[in-house]
């Protein structure tokens, strides 16, 4: 059947043809003689007016359909005389599916976004979020198409595993044991045997350690998936289930690892300002006033790179307080990201070459001993966007250093195999994707760019 995109796609190839068209009433508006509804069917993010006239058969009827009732209209493409659109449906039959309930709650009028998250199964019918969640689709694909047409291999990580690939110990536990009647019972009657097959797993905190593995055998490859942080943060840019896209190259270094973040990150802004035009648009003037300026910016300045000891630097030289105090060796707190990237460089910054305390176990030790090769893209409005690093990849010192902190060396003797057999330097980083959609849509809240967020407290719908 005939949808609202193919028409407005050749809208010259519909002229007044007859149609049949199914959708949904956005608004609707009728003088004594004249009805205009604007019909979406999910297809276009711009809505199709449909007209109709006194001697339509149920005139009376269709006027009185309430927004989101839902329509199969008959009737014949012509050019409009109006200003808002250069074609609409002069309708000659118009039926209704069904008829929507009265208490349908997205009237015709502005609502928070707070509220909008009370409504999660209804909002991706209000233009705000059908704009984020097209747009979320397109930035997905747009990834896709970046890495594929670089030749990289999407794999598949896993989402139940027992390795904690980031050794903050922030993992969901996977169990079919029954919390509530352990509960009731004697702690120590546990029956493990019904954990995951008789093992402790967790959901994944990410796939680098599976995809450094697919890298040595691969070259180049990159996982895009859901991973689960159990960490306590409420914050407008922390969520219990995320997605990441994880590129992992092998015989690359640094260098490269910010190189390619660069580039995938200007080749996604460009495609979904080209292949989004209405929504970007909707976001520029309703969401955030100064949204192209900065995409353009970013587009056309080459990003900055500084040593975290140089932004530790520029930071203690500021003119102004920080909440939480700076000296070399503090973990950056979104504050001073926030003055690093939009009062000093005002575009996004990769910072590099963290403490090591600080960082994860796998990250390559510089010669310095003090510092890793770690890099993070911190951007402005959002904060860090991507985490990464050159990988350890020297066997005795990545094997010294797991031993150091205690990790259990039986659970990721496998991680060492890799250093084992044909052990190359080796780079990789995450892109956090809902932290990307709101960069790329000037979405302040992480809430409002996922469909049925999972945040502290929340796990509704
Ligand atoms: O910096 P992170 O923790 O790095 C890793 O997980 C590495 N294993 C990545 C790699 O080198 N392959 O996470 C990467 C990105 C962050 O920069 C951030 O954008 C996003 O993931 N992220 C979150 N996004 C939403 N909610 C959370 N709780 C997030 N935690 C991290
Ligand atoms: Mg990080």
């Amino acid at each position: 059947s005939i949808s609202i995109r193919d028409i407005f796609k050749n809208p010259e190839d519909f002229l007044d043809k007859e149609i049949l068209l199914n959708g949904w009433i956005k608004t609707s508006r009728a003088s004594k003689n004249f009805g205009f509804i604007e019909l979406t069917d999910g297809t276009s993010f711009k809505p199709i007016q449909v007209v109709y006239g006194k001697d339509l058969e149920n005139f009376d009827l269709v006027e009185k359909y309430p927004i989101s009732s839902s329509l199969e209209v008959s009737g014949k493409v012509v050019k409009s005389p109006g200003k808002n659109q250069s074609f609409e449906l002069q309708a000659d039959k118009i039926v209704a599916l069904c008829s929507s309930d009265p208490s349908y709650p997205l009237q015709k009028k502005r609502h928070t976004l707070e509220y909008l998250r009370t409504i999660a199964h209804l909002r991706p019918r209000a233009n705000t979020f059908n704009a984020v969640f097209r747009v979320r689709s397109l930035i997905a694909y747009a990834i896709h198409k970046f890495f594929q047409e670089k030749g990289f291999i999407y794999v598949h990580a896993p989402i139940i595993t027992t390795s904690d690939a980031e050794g903050a110990g922030e993992m969901f536990q996977v169990t079919t044991l029954d919390i509530d009647s352990i509960a009731k019972s004697n702690p120590t009657e546990v029956d493990y045997s019904k954990d995951f097959f008789n093992k402790k797993t967790h959901l994944t905190v990410s796939g680098q350690l599976e995809a450094e593995a697919f890298a040595e055998a691969f070259k180049n490859i990159y996982t895009f998936g859901p991973t689960f942080r159990a960490e306590n943060s409420n914050t407008q840019r922390h969520a219990a289930e995320f997605w990441m896209i994880e590129p992992e190259m092998a015989f690359a270094d640094l260098n490269v690892n910010m190189d390619v973040s660069e580039e995938m990150l200007k080749y996604i802004i460009s495609y979904v300002l080209e292949n989004a035009p209405q929504e970007m648009e909707f976001f520029n003037n309703f969401i955030d006033k100064g949204l192209f300026e900065r995409l353009q910016n970013v587009l056309k300045n080459e990003f900055a790179r500084i040593t975290y000891t140089e932004a530790i630097e520029i930071l203690e030289k500021a003119d102004r307080e920080f909440n939480y105090p700076v000296s070399w060796g503090i973990d950056l707190q979104t504050e001073h990201e926030r003055y690093i990237t939009e009062e000093v460089y005002k575009k996004p910054v990769f910072v590099t070459d963290y403490p090591k305390e600080i960082k994860a176990f796998y990250m390559y030790q510089n010669e310095d001993e003090k510092t890793v090769a770690a890099m993070d893209l911190l951007v402005p409005g959002v904060g860090e966007i991507i985490g990464g690093s050159q990988r350890e990849h020297r066997l005795e010192v990545l094997e010294e250093k797991m031993k150091n902190i205690g990790m259990n060396m039986d659970t990721y003797n496998w991680y060492l195999d890799l250093r084992r057999y044909g052990s190359v330097v080796h780079s990789g980083y995450g892109l956090g994707f809902e932290r990307a959609v709101m960069y790329i849509t000037g979405m302040k809240n992480i809430r409002d760019v996922i469909p049925f967020p999972r945040t502290v407290g929340n796990a509704e719908f």
